[in-house]
């Protein structure tokens, strides 16, 4: 693959996607099954809450990290076949996912600093640098909530569609996703005379 080549996502940015991907997979599952593997009130709910906040201040931080090699790398151009409106609709679909993947350690983020149990980073204790608000804590945390649920459903469809251009379409799309193929993905080669992004 070359480092210029305009049809693929370069390889920095799909090793990102994957391993951020993956990542929060594994953190979107944990939160909502905080309160299953320890119920508020047990002795193990402290521990559990922060190891939930310590790694999403991690994967926060790799997310700017994405963000930052996104602003500054250009992503490959759209597939001529690709109508219009789906362009759009991916254009679209792919920001709302950026905006999930800042808002989901932000809010946490200042919630947490809005209560006295504040952050222990993998057990160092962070102290808050807000006052103990819970009018505050609750908005911020409703707001992690619902992101929570609109990520959840976005990255649904979004691997639903990816899937359906790999195994159905096999337009390539799937395929200049991913860090090592080169261009032996797809029977059609993916070309550069679709729309800009
Ligand atoms: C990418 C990072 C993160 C993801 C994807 C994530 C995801 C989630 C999800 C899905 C839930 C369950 C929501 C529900 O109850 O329906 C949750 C709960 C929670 N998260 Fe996160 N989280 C992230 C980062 C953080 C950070 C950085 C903090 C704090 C520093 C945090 C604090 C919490 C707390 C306190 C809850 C429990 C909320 C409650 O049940 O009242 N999270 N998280
Ligand atoms: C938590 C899971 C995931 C998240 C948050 C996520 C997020 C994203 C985002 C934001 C983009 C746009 C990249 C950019 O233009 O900068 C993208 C592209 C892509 N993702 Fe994912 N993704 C996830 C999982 C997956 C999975 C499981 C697959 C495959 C089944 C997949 C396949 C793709 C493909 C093929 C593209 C490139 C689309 C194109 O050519 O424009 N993603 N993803």
């Amino acid at each position: 693959m070359s480092p210029t080549d305009p049809t693929r996502y370069d390889r920095v940015a799909s090793l990102l996607h994957w391993l951020i991907g993956i990542a929060l997979l594994g953190q979107i599952t944990f939160g909502f099954l905080l309160d299953d593997l320890a119920p508020r009130g047990t002795p193990a709910r402290a521990a559990t809450i922060n190891l939930h906040k310590s790694v999403g201040l991690v994967l926060g931080a790799l997310i700017v990290l994405r963000l930052l090699w996104r602003l500054r790398h250009r992503p490959p151009r759209w597939p001529a076949s690709l109508p219009l409106w789906q362009q759009r609709a991916a254009r679209l679909g792919h920001h709302a996912m950026y905006a999930c993947m800042l808002t989901m350690p932000l809010s946490g983020y200042i919630a947490s600093n809005f209560s006295k149990h504040g952050i222990k980073f993998f057990g160092l204790a962070l102290k808050p640098w807000g006052p103990d608000i819970p009018a505050v804590y609750s908005a911020f945390n409703l707001l992690h909530v619902a992101t929570g649920w609109l990520f959840t459903a976005l990255i649904v469809g979004h691997v639903l569609i990816a899937l359906k251009h790999g195994l159905v379409d096999r337009d390539g799309i799937l395929a200049r996703m991913w860090p090592w193929s080169a261009r032996r993905g797809s029977p059609h080669p993916v070309t550069d005379s679709g729309g800009s992004r």
